[in-house]
């Protein structure tokens, strides 16, 4: 991030003057947390301030029962994916931080705990509807604009998202630090509503503000592959390449988004060198779900496209049954289990799925009823679909194939289940799956214009059931 990050940080009399008091008394403190939110906004490190996970371990360091630090930190666990009330540490983290918010924490710092606490224990669409809230009353309230984008972002609430920012955007003065990240979530917004034009809009003027806004990098690779202006967006994203990949959080997934560019082109061999150099070796380094569901969905999307990606390359994608008891989201669930079967890791596979069938039958958590309704049948579909049981795997996934946004993630990304139910189609064997190709493909078309990768869909299609 560049050096403003560190200027200008807010000690507790700035956050009240900005209308956004903290109940810490530790200036040390109210400052990290800015420090903290800006490089989180910014996907990206602050150079001066030793960057985001030395800022956070400085941040609890400087007072360690400050309510809102806490809340960013319970928030950020949970959005991260990384962390669920079945945690025992977390839930104990977060009950302590409810009592402790009760004691001695303001009234918005209370709104912050009830949201992120919310989040932690599964109750996904609620947590995403009290950080909008807060937004109402402090629409300048940085951290829970970047929750609330987030929360609809695993929501799969794509109006959530544009709405959220919409509602605050012109309240905002164009001085205050961060303000033009908000013109890259807008885009995103806008980008998940079939919006275009005006997503394009928001991200150049995002990226004319900052250039180094790797998040309005993002949503431009969106518009430019939705759009099927695949030639502009492996251009972009090279021209652009040292820009957006400071944004380290991030990088992963935009470097997942050039490949895609490559991958409509049939240039397999660019999308691999890609996944080579930059997505398992940063995924091994982050150890992140994100950046696993990157690497998974990558060469997934390579193996429907015909290529031998090599058992190698699924077991570079290391340390992965750690990850099976998770559950934060069905959409990693989904992605863990393919790169799993792939390694030939059956037993942890079936473990995952045995947890996660064990797992949806909380109803209690929002991501246990959409598992159970969505993410099994879309995950045993998936697995079907590796096992080569192309009509099982159709019967399995079309039913559902209208409701997969409610596992959240981006269009783009949920197109490999797209990708993966027309090839199950068009392999079935049942005249009454395979008759259901031209169908898939028109819905594709419309959602995403112009693909040459569609194309090939069609034409396989055609070579294998001839008129
Ligand atoms: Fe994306």
């Amino acid at each position: 991030m560049a050096e403003w990050c560190a200027d200008h940080l807010r000690n507790c009399e700035g956050w009240k003057s900005a209308g956004l008091e903290l109940s810490t008394t530790s200036d040390e403190n109210a400052k990290l947390l800015d420090a903290s939110i800006r490089q989180l906004v910014s996907w990206s490190d602050c150079v001066s301030l030793g960057g985001f996970h030395d800022t956070l371990v400085r941040l609890t360091a400087s007072d360690p029962g400050a309510i809102m630090a806490r809340a960013f930190f319970v928030g950020l666990a949970g959005l991260g994916t990384e962390s669920a009330a079945r945690d025992p540490v977390f839930a104990k983290t977060m009950t302590q931080l409810e009592s402790d918010a009760e004691k001695y924490g303001n009234q918005r710092e209370k709104r912050h705990v009830k949201a992120a606490v919310l989040w932690g224990r599964g109750k996904h669409h609620e947590a995403a509807d009290e950080w909008d809230s807060i937004m109402d009353e402090y629409p300048t309230d940085l951290i829970a604009v970047k929750f609330s984008h987030d929360a609809h972002f695993f929501n799969g609430n794509c109006k959530g998202k544009k709405n959220a920012i919409e509602k605050v955007i012109n309240k905002w003065s164009h001085d205050l630090p961060c303000y033009s990240y908000l013109h890259g979530m807008y885009a995103f917004g806008l980008e998940e509503c079939g919006l275009y034009g005006d997503a394009e809009k928001e991200a150049d003027q995002a990226l004319n503000l900052n250039r180094f806004d790797c998040w309005a990098s993002h949503a431009k690779a969106h518009v430019l592959e939705m759009n099927g202006r695949h030639k502009e967006g492996k251009e972009f994203m090279y021209r652009t390449e040292d820009d957006w990949r400071q944004g380290w959080m991030i990088a992963t997934h935009n470097y997942w988004h050039t490949a895609l560019f490559h991958i409509e082109y049939a240039e397999y061999e660019d999308a691999l060198g890609i996944f080579d150099r930059e997505i398992a070796k940063r995924f091994n380094r982050t150890n992140s779900l994100l950046d696993m569901v990157d690497a998974s969905s990558l060469l997934w999307r390579l193996e429907l496209e015909g290529v031998d990606v090599g058992k190698e390359r699924w077991a570079n994608i290391e340390h992965l049954g750690k990850f099976i008891d998770n559950h934060a989201i069905v959409f990693n669930d989904v992605h863990l289990g393919v790169a799993l079967y792939r390694q030939d890791e059956l037993e942890t596979e079936k473990n995952l799925r045995d947890s996660l069938e064990k797992y949806s039958s909380l109803l209690s958590e929002d991501n246990a009823r959409i598992s159970k309704e969505i993410g099994m049948p879309l995950y045993d579909g998936m697995l079907d679909y590796a096992r080569c049981e192309y009509d099982v795997a159709a019967e399995t996934m079309f039913p559902i194939r209208d409701k997969v946004i409610q596992i959240g993630g981006s269009h783009a990304q949920r197109d490999v289940f797209v990708q993966t139910l027309i090839q199950s189609c068009i392999m079935s064997k049942d005249p009454k799956n395979w008759s259901l190709t031209p169908q898939l493909l028109i819905e594709r078309e419309t959602m995403k214009h112009d693909s040459l990768l569609g194309q090939r869909l069609a034409d396989k299609f055609r070579a294998k059931h001839p008129l």
